[in-house]
C-alpha cells in the first residue's frame, strides 16, 4: 500500500501534495494554515486531551469532516522519530479497529498529525474519566470493545507485513467511534518485526502498570509483550480498577496482584466494576477475567497468541450475546486510584508472577 517512505515526502511540499492528490499516497498532506483553521489556532477550547508527546485538538476541515490533530510538543530527534514511525506505520495498516491516518503536516519546527475524530473518546476516559460519570459502559459494549481491540490487534501480529509490536496497549490508546467499535492509536513506539525474527531486543517504552515484566527488565520485546498489556487492558476492562493503585500508605499494587487472589476463590462478585450493577454475563465475565490472567502470565511463552484471544473472547458469545445476569455486587474497597505511570520505564524492575488460571 505505501509507495514511498516518509523520508522521501517531509522534504516535499506543493509536488508531493499534487502528487498525493494522484492518490499515490494513503495519506493526505495538509498545510499548516488549513489545520491551523480547522482548530481554530489549535484554540484551547479545542482541545481533546494532552499525552507524553503532544497535545490533541478537534477540529473541522473546510470539507466539514471532523478530524483530531495531534501538534507534538518539542521537536526533539525522540519526538521527530516518533512521528516518523506513527506516520509511517500508519500509513501501511488499514483495518476495522484501527485509527486511520488521515494526513500530517511537518514543517520547520511543527509536527501535526491528523486522524479519524473519534466521537466517543478513549475507553480511559468511560473507565476512570471525564466520561464515566455520565454513562456506565453497559457489560455488551465492553465486549464488543475488547473483542474489537484484539481484532485490531491480531491483525498487526498476525497479518500486517511485516508484523508490528505496538509496545503501547493501553485504555487511552483504545479509541472509540460514535458506534463504539474500538479502534487501536498511538503507533509512534511500534516496532516492525522482520520475517523469522522471534524477538528483539531494545530500550523499554510504553506506560508503567501495562509492560511485561521481561520486557520491563531485559528490553526484551515481541507480540506476546502486547498480548500481556491487553491481558491488562482487559482486566481494566471488566473491573474499572486502573493498572497500578496507590493504597493507603503509600504502597503501590498492581492489577493482577489484586485480582489474582479473588480469581483463584472464584469471586467474580467482586472482580467486576460495581457500577454495573450487577448486569453483566457471568461466564462472559469470568472467560474475560481467566483469559486476562493467561495473557498476563509471567512466561511470556505461556501466553496465548492475539488470535487465540479473539476465539477466546468470541467463544463466550461476545458482542452478540446480549442478556445479562443479575448478581450480588461485592463491596468495593476504599482505595485511591493512580494514573498508571509514564513511558521511558527503563528503571522499572518489575517482580514476575505466575498465577494458575483454569479456561473452562
Ligand atoms: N482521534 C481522536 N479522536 C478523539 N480523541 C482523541 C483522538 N486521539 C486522541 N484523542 C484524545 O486525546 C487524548 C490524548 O491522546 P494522546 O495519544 O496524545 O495521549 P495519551 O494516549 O493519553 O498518552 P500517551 O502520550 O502516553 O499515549 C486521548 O486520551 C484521547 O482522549
Ligand atoms: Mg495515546
Amino acid at each position: 500500500m505505501i509507495k514511498r517512505c516518509l523520508c522521501c515526502i517531509t522534504g516535499e511540499s506543493e509536488a508531493a501534495r499534487r502528487s498525493n492528490d494522484s492518490h499515490d499516497y494513503p495519506w493526505e498532506i495538509y498545510t499548516l494554515k488549513e489545520l491551523l483553521h480547522a482548530t481554530n489556532n489549535f484554540n484551547e477550547s479545542n482541545k481533546l486531551g494532552e499525552g507524553g508527546f503532544g497535545t490533541v485538538y478537534w477540529g473541522k476541515t473546510k470539507k466539514g469532516v471532523e478530524i483530531a490533530v495531534k501538534r507534538l510538543k518539542a521537536m526533539t530527534a525522540k519526538a521527530e522519530m516518533e512521528f516518523a514511525i506513527e506516520v509511517e506505520i500508519l500509513g501501511r495498516v488499514r483495518h476495522k479497529n484501527l485509527l486511520s491516518l488521515r494526513g500530517f503536516y511537518a514543517g520547520g519546527d511543527e509536527r501535526l498529525i491528523v486522524y479519524d475524530y473519534m466521537p466517543n473518546h478513549s475507553l480511559i476516559s468511560h473507565l476512570h474519566g471525564r466520561h464515566a460519570a455520565d454513562r456506565v459502559l453497559d457489560w455488551p459494549l465492553r465486549m464488543k470493545i475488547a473483542i474489537g481491540a484484539a481484532e485490531g490487534l491480531a491483525y498487526l501480529h498476525h497479518e500486517a507485513s511485516p508484523h508490528i509490536i505496538h509496545r503501547d496497549i493501553k485504555a487511552s490508546n483504545v479509541l472509540l467511534d460514535s458506534d463504539f467499535t474500538a479502534k487501536v492509536a498511538d503507533f509512534g513506539f511500534a516496532k516492525l518485526v522482520p520475517d523469522g525474527v522471534t524477538h528483539l531486543t531494545t530500550r523499554v517504552k510504553g506506560t508503567l502498570g501495562y509492560l511485561a515484566p521481561e520486557y520491563a527488565m531485559w528490553g526484551k520485546v515481541s507480540e506476546s509483550c502486547d498480548v500481556y498489556s491487553f491481558g491488562i487492558l482487559l482486566l481494566e476492562t471488566a473491573t474499572a480498577r486502573r493498572p497500578i493503585e496507590k493504597l493507603p500508605g503509600g504502597v503501590k499494587r498492581e492489577i493482577v496482584q489484586w485480582a489474582a487472589p479473588l480469581v483463584e476463590k472464584g469471586r467474580w462478585d467482586r472482580l467486576v466494576d460495581p457500577r454495573l450493577a450487577g448486569r453483566y454475563d457471568r461466564d462472559q465475565l469470568r472467560n474475560m477475567v481467566q483469559l486476562a490472567m493467561r495473557c498476563t502470565d509471567g512466561d511470556p511463552e505461556r501466553r496465548p497468541t492475539m488470535r487465540e484471544v479473539v476465539e477466546i473472547l468470541k467463544s463466550s458469545g461476545g458482542a452478540r450475546r446480549r442478556e445479562t445476569e443479575v448478581v450480588e455486587v461485592g463491596e468495593e474497597e476504599g482505595e485511591e486510584g493512580e494514573e498508571g505511570g509514564k513511558r521511558e520505564a527503563s528503571q522499572l524492575k518489575k517482580k514476575s508472577w505466575r498465577v494458575s488460571s483454569r479456561m473452562r
